[in-house]
Parts: C-alpha cells; structure tokens; sequence
C-alpha cells in the first residue's frame, strides 16, 4: 500500500492550515468552503501534494493509499454519537474534517447524494443500535460484504475516502482487489459484456432517511429530493444491464457488489462466483487507528468490513467518509448545476 506518515513539522504545517480555514468556516458543509477547499489544499506540504497526486496519476495496482500520524484529541472529538443526523461534532472535530476534506481535494471533487445521509458530504461510519444487523457501514453484527461503493450508480465515487477518529476494538476494514489472470479468457469476456443488473444498496433506501430530514422533506421540498428518492426506486425495480468490468483489456476497472447483483445467465452467474473467490482468496484486513486517513480506488478496489460488537457507549469505532469524484462534469444533469455538490 501507498503509505506516507506525516513528520512532526508536516503536523505542525497541517495543524496551523486547518485551524485557520476553521476561523473561516463553520463547517465543512459550507458551500463557500467547498468551493475554495481545492485552493485551500495547495497550502499543504508539497510532500503530501506530491504523494497523493501521484497516487492519483500512476493508478497503483493495489489501489489504496494512507496518509497517517495526524494526532487526535479524543477529548476534544467527543463521543462517538448515536446517529449522524445532529451532526453534534460539526464544530469539534472541524479541523480534522477540513485537513480530510483537503487531501481529499488532491485526488477529486467531493460530492454528496441526496437519498444518502440526509445529502451531507461528510458522512459518518460508527454502529448505530436501529442498524445493527443491517448491510450499512452503520451496522455492526452483520460482515459488510466487500462491494464498490454505490456500484449501482453510473456517478458512482472515482475516491471513497475514510478518516478514522477512533477505533479502540481494532475494527478491521477489508480491502481487496480480483486476480484476473485467475480466469480464462471466456469469463472475461463475459464480465465486460452487459449481463449484470446492480441494485441500489440500503444506504439509499428511504426507510434510512433520518427523521429531521423527512420532516424536511414533507414539508420544504420543491419535488427535487420526492424524485431522487423516486429515482433509487426505479433503479431498484428495473436496473439496467451493466457491465462488471470495463476500460482496458489488461487491467480492467471493476464495478462490483455481488450482495446486490443479479446475473442475467448462468455463464454471468458463474463467472462473477470465478471472479468473487479470487477477491475472497486474497482480502486483506486493516485496522485503521485515529488520524489515518485512507483513500480507496474505486475504480479498482472493492471495501468493506469486519463484523464486530458495537458498545453503544458513546466510544466505538468512528470514521468520517467522503466521496469525490474526478470530474464533476459528468454529472452535471444530476446535480442541477455547476455549484451543486449533491447528486439527486
Ligand atoms: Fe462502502
């Protein structure tokens, strides 16, 4: 893996950048923030710069990089909270979400979704009690099968960033990528052909919308989120046919999440399992401690993670999230223009 371990002086540098934009900005969310946060990021030590600009250039095979040694106060972070919906650490832990947003801007553009986390862009990864068998970052009990994230999406993440605030049970998050040169020339061939549909995972689901936000919704919206969540129920019941792999021929993307796919034929079927006990065979486990920061390859490398016990006692595992994505353009009939950060 692409690893960079920030020396103390690197610290100091990140440390005094971040709480500066914090005297400037209330919260990551801040659409003016936003929209400086790329400029802001040329700010940091050309070392870090370099490091995840040529993580993003050279496309390494294993698809992973991890920009750790940044200190957290646990005290000051506050409790791991119960649900994301208060969002009760926007101001406390605001300088580590700023320095994530910004090493995140050396790699894409960060967008949201509308039917995710209530349309934030920073999202939160820690048990909550009502998720607790559930297949969502939020939950606990269940393994969170290995999956691309948001497969099911054409404007899915290029980047899934994940910053870990604390993980005191050592929480592993697994990692994996297909042996390819595994499976004969035929399955290939079929894995880029269209004989796959993908639904829509739960974290879409409208039933995960938080109570503030339905309230909202019921009675502020102006139809735009009533049809986002229309939109995930379309692609629900009538998904379209989609590829697995794609792009070159000798090293292929991926878009995989087999919890939510559907072959269309038995040969689809059987080369998704030849590909899937390749990935199985080799899943790698990390364990992420306070201030690591990973960003995955989504293109490239699938995620997910360890069953565990959640404590509910206000100290479990608590990672923040973000998407970006390398060109916003592609997007722009979802998000309703240029300024929009949140695909509907
Ligand atoms: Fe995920």
């Amino acid at each position: 893996m692409w690893a960079l371990s920030l020396s103390a002086r690197e610290v100091e540098a990140v440390r005094a950048l971040t709480n500066e934009i914090a005297l400037q900005h209330k919260s990551v969310e801040d659409a003016e923030f936003i929209r400086h946060a790329s400029v802001y990021a040329h700010e940091l030590p050309q070392h870090i710069r370099q490091f995840l600009n040529e993580f993003k250039l050279l496309e390494p095979a294993d698809g992973v990089c991890l920009v750790s040694g940044y200190p957290i106060d646990n005290t000051r972070i506050g409790k791991t909270p119960a649900h994301w919906k208060w969002k009760l650490d926007a101001s406390t832990s605001l300088p580590e979400q700023i320095m994530f947003v910004l090493f995140g801007c050396l790699l894409g553009e960060p967008f949201a979704w509308a039917t995710q986390q209530d349309g934030y862009l920073m999202h939160d990864v820690f048990p909550i009690e009502g998720n607790r068998y559930d297949q969502l970052g939020t939950g606990s009990e269940q393994t969170l099968w290995w999956h691309t994230e948001d497969a099911f999406h054409p404007h899915r993440a290029d980047y899934l960033g994940l910053m870990c605030l604390r993980n005191p049970d050592n929480v592993a998050t697994t990692l994996g990528s297909p042996d390819l040169s595994r499976l004969p020339a035929e399955q290939l061939d079929i894995l880029f052909q269209p004989r796959y549909v993908i639904k829509p995972d739960e974290s879409h689901a409208e039933k995960n919308e938080s109570d503030l936000h339905k309230q909202d919704r019921e009675h502020n919206d102006d139809g735009l989120l009533n049809s986002a969540y229309e939109r995930i129920k379309q692609l629900n019941s009538a998904p379209p046919e989609v590829p697995l792999l794609f792009g070159a021929r000798q090293n292929p993307y991926i878009c995989l999440d087999p919890y939510f796919t559907i072959p269309l034929d038995d040969e689809a079927g059987a080369a998704l399992n030849a590909l899937a006990q390749t990935v199985d065979d080799n899943l790698q486990e990390l364990v992420l401690q306070p201030g690591d920061c990973i960003f995955i390859d989504n293109y490239r490398v699938v995620h997910g993670r360890k069953a565990f016990k959640a404590r509910y006692d206000g100290t479990d595992r608590w990672l923040k999230r973000i998407n970006l994505t390398r060109d916003l353009r592609k997007s722009h009939g979802a998000r309703g223009g240029c300024e929009m950060r949140v695909m509907l």
